[in-house]
């Protein structure tokens, strides 16, 4: 048996798998996100480690396992996000987070201190953007130099789960990437803009590919979850990466997009292939040797999430009474709303945006409101804004030459089988439901049965167990409709920014 957990920016998912990975149990558990100032997003690593603890104990009592049958355990979670611990091992402030806008001045720094944009991108393969981890460590130096000069390690959020679970500062390839200190080609820490940086190697955690076993649990975790100390930890994955290997884009022509809190368009790179604009990301794949390329949008899922928080609170205290699940409901009215919501535009810039303006100080909007749009109309704008975006990213994942025959579809927003039809109808392509969607968290858990031998390597792993279901074909009318809708999209940016700025 393998175990996946996933430290996800609204709670940690664990999930329990056989070798042929059917799914045994699972459990999840929310902790809240804080933001303190208006582009601020912070959590407290204790909360995930709480986390941790409970849903891997629920999940042992709910599958009926015993200790000696948990082979191996994989970490995936939100990447980017900042743990910096002092010499005892003590946090010293809360995590700054992936969605964490605050460090457009570092990012500056770092261009300038590499010598320019062109001369970053050689040693990292990606340009500075806010959310990555670099620019947090500089804001903790320029910031709060107190709790810098105390800070010994800074680790991802997962790793910071690792340490606890096995005592080692590890990390893996897919992760380190986005701290943009990894010279992304190379597989290893860049030496070069680390100089350049003023930063310590030593900050740093000891790198490795995802499926290699990065240590035993201690003995006081064992005894705590009720594990055994032969049960190994694998190096696991950044949640972009495990959300795709449990798609099993291991391989090129496929892509995947995911709809949780962020949206991501994944495709996976033999080569370390390099955006020249920068608007996509360029990271280690969690395939052996291997690279992929993604846009992300920050707020996908997370604005339907917003949207239910701030204008249905009394619909969610009955829906949560009487059992039923809000979101199904408003994605029902907005299904009643026509295709194009009559004329109503969402940019779900919420938090900035990354894919594709680079944008922290870009903002949501609701553009075209007229005295006839209802919630329905104002949901189905929501959705169709937020697929736009990923419309974006896809139109430059394919203004790259990469083909792109099917889609594959997983996250929160992606059981909405209107969602889906939603993306096949924007896209112009294939949309595949998944038949096991447990996302990153069944991703790590194939990459542990990889690390304890059950796999030759994930390739086969997934060919295994990874499976599509549900196909959402496009139909031609929406899709005209939408080739006019996007065009329309694409023009708000631009002349909203200012105002935005
Ligand atoms: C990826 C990113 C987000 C987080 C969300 O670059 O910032 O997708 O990983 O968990």
């Amino acid at each position: 048996v393998y175990l996946g957990v996933d430290i996800g920016t609204s709670g940690t998912k664990t999930l329990a798998i056989d070798s042929t990975g059917k799914l045994l149990g699972q459990a999840s558990a929310s902790y809240p996100c804080q933001h303190p100032h208006p582009l601020w997003s912070e959590q407290d690593p204790e909360d995930w480690w709480q986390a941790t603890v409970k849903t891997i104990r629920q999940v042992i009592r709910q599958a009926k396992l015993k200790k000696q049958d948990i082979r191996a355990i994989g970490l995936s979670g939100q990447m980017h996000g900042s743990v910096f611990l002092d010499k005892q091992n003590q946090v010293v402030r809360p995590a700054l987070l992936w969605n964490d806008q605050r460090t457009a001045a570092e990012c500056e720094e770092i261009e300038k201190r590499a010598g320019g944009r062109k001369k970053l991108v050689g040693m990292v393969a990606n340009p500075a953007l806010t959310g990555f981890t670099a620019p947090k460590i500089l804001w903790l130096r320029n910031h709060e130099p107190r709790n810098f000069e105390r800070t010994t390690r800074v680790l991802l959020p997962k790793d910071e789960i690792r340490r606890r679970l096995t005592g080692e500062f590890i990390t893996e390839v897919s992760d380190a990437s986005g701290m943009l200190l990894l010279d992304v080609k190379k597989r290893t820490w860049s030496k070069k803009l680390l100089d350049k940086l003023e930063l310590d190697r030593s900050l740093l955690a000891d790198v490795v590919e995802s499926e290699d076993v990065t240590g035993n649990l201690t003995p006081e975790t064992a005894k705590l979850l009720g594990l055994s100390t032969d049960c190994v930890v694998v190096g696991g994955a950044g949640d972009c990466a495990a959300g795709a290997i449990g798609n099993g884009i291991v391989k090129s022509g496929i892509v995947s997009t995911s709809l949780g809190t962020s949206g991501v368009v994944f495709v996976h790179s033999d080569t370390p292939d390099v955006d020249p604009e920068g608007r996509l990301h360029t990271f280690c794949h969690a395939v052996r040797g291997k690279w992929h390329m993604m846009g992300v949008t920050l707020s996908a899922a997370g604005s339907f999430g917003w949207f239910a928080d701030a204008l249905c609170q009394s619909e969610a205290a009955s829906a949560s009474k009487s059992g039923k699940n809000l979101f199904a409901e408003l994605t029902a009215e907005a299904a009643q709303a026509p295709a194009g919501s009559d004329g109503l535009y969402f940019l779900p810039y919420l938090s900035g945006e990354r894919t594709p303006h680079a944008d922290p100080l870009a903002r949501g909007a609701f553009v075209g409101l007229t005295l006839s749009h209802q919630r329905g109309h104002l949901v189905r704008a929501l959705l169709e804004g937020v697929t736009y975006s990923l419309r974006d990213c896809l139109e430059i994942v394919e203004s790259l030459g990469v083909k792109t025959r099917q889609v594959r579809t997983t996250g929160g927003g992606a059981k909405s089988p209107f969602w889906r039809q939603l993306q096949a109808d924007m896209f112009g392509k294939r949309v595949f439901a998944m038949a096991s969607d447990e996302g990153p968290a069944f991703g790590v858990a194939l990459l542990a049965a990889v690390g304890a031998g059950e796999y030759k390597n994930i390739v086969e792993a997934t060919k295994a167990t990874v499976d599509t279901t549900d196909e959402s074909k496009p139909a031609s009318a929406a899709r005209k409709m939408y080739d006019r809708g996007f065009e329309i999209y694409r023009s708000l940016y631009p002349s909203l920014k200012q105002d935005f700025h």
